[in-house]
């Protein structure tokens, strides 16, 4: 067996998840059945490092078919689905090395034999493989041509790294896409927020007071599903157009400091560091619950709860109980890791299906265009964009209008005014 999964035996339940998955990913499927037929792919190497779901076997898949030579580890080592790992070794001989739960060593590992394969081009959700080629491997930069970026907090950090000068390929940045980061960040984390957090408690959110740190698009799409579900939302934020922006969408807006002692949940989705600190803790109502959705698990300061707590201990699954010396309880859900993953199964399928059509798009683009690119941050060109559009409406039955060639020249001209 080409790869390391924790138990080959789970592969009929996942090869029969990731048809169940397929079936609402249309875009995809389109693009896997042009690509069977063309090769776009052929003889390229492709090294990608993503959640290992359902959604990332059909990309997989279709990768596969049109030509290219995949290899696959996990990009948090929480979100792992041993099922669909399984399937794709045993089902399609992919070499995945990804086991839900490894442990940091074994992670790095993992990435480690994934750029064994030599990549031509790097797929990324987080920058993880970007950044240890950059660091470690140094001899596989002649090789790769470009790489794609799925994540708001990947393209922070690797425009970070362009600005330094140290970024030596060009990447895609395809969660700027209108048709990812305006669907998957907004309904995708909305609802597999709350699905995590309700799997993992089973807890009422009609009444209760939930805070959402960040009023990106990830925290737009977690605050509409929680009012909607009947929870009174505080929205926290430091910039201060969101802010407004919050206010206006009907939310209550104060600092963290003032929404801890009147919250019930408090759920982080900012991308930055220790946004729930000691004094949080400090005020946090008894039995409150702490929970994070953005990339990382940093946003929870996790060593300060624990250096506050006399006891903690495992109540639930994904549920640790930190009891506080005064006697309070706060409660944190996946180890502060990123709840819609660790705790149920990332964004829907029909989301997704956007998401990695750009994804497999493309990296289309970049087998041909790749070469062409400066060492760069760039946008997912915008017929890419359109594409995956008219192909998500189509799929879902819906036709638009077209402008009238009057509209066409009314647009083009700047000689009538009022
Ligand atoms: N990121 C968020 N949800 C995901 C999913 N279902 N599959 C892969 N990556 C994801």
């Amino acid at each position: 067996m080409n790869g390391d999964v924790r138990d080959v035996g789970l592969a009929s339940s996942g090869w029969d998840r990731i048809s169940w998955a397929d079936g609402e990913m249309p875009v995809l499927r389109a693009i896997r059945e042009r690509f069977t037929r063309e090769k776009p792919l052929a003889g390229v190497r492709i090294a990608a490092c993503l959640h290992v779901t359902t959604e990332t076997a059909n990309l997989m898949r279709t990768l596969r078919d049109g030509g290219a030579q995949v290899a696959l580890c996990a990009s948090n080592p929480l979100s792992t689905q041993d099922d669909v790992a399984a399937a794709l070794v045993a089902e399609w001989h992919l070499p995945v090395f990804a086991r839900r739960g490894e442990d940091r060593e074994t992670y790095y590992r993992h990435i480690h034999q994934v750029l064994d394969t030599k990549p031509h081009l790097t797929m990324d959700d987080g920058a993880d493989l970007v950044s240890t080629i950059h660091h470690d491997r140094t001899e596989l930069l002649g090789g790769v041509r470009g790489g794609s970026e799925e994540t708001t907090t990947g393209v922070i950090r690797l425009r970070s790294m362009a600005q330094a000068g140290v970024l030596r390929y060009p990447i895609v940045a395809v969660n700027d896409a209108l048709t990812k980061h305006l669907f998957d960040n907004r309904y995708g984390t909305g609802q597999s927020t709350l699905d995590g957090l309700i799997r993992a408690t089973n807890l009422l959110l009609a009444g209760r007071t939930m805070t959402v740190a960040g009023y990106g698009n990830c925290g737009r799409g977690l605050a509409m599903r929680a009012h909607g579900l009947g929870a009174h939302v505080i929205v926290t934020e430091v910039d201060p157009t969101r802010a407004l922006e919050a206010l206006m969408d009907g939310y209550r807006v104060m600092p963290m400091a003032d929404a801890v002692r009147v919250s019930d949940v408090v759920v982080t989705v900012t991308g930055n560091t220790s946004v729930v600190r000691r004094e949080h803790f400090e005020a946090m109502k008894d039995r409150a619950v702490v929970a994070n959705s953005g990339h990382f698990d940093v946003e929870i300061d996790l060593p300060a709860l624990a250096d506050l707590a006399d006891e903690r201990r495992t109540v639930r699954p994904g549920v640790e109980e930190f009891r506080l010396r005064d006697g309070r309880r706060v409660y944190v859900l996946a180890e502060g890791r990123l709840l819609n993953l660790a705790a149920a199964e990332g964004h829907p399928a029909a989301v997704m299906d956007m998401s990695f059509a750009n994804q497999a798009l493309v990296m289309e683009y970049l087998a041909r265009e790749g070469e062409q690119l400066a060492p760069a941050v760039h946008t997912v060109p915008s017929a890419i964009d359109r594409q995956v559009a008219s192909l998500k409406l189509a799929a879902s039955g819906v036709t638009i209008d077209a402008l009238t060639p009057e509209q066409l020249r009314y647009l083009s001209s700047w000689e009538e005014g009022t």
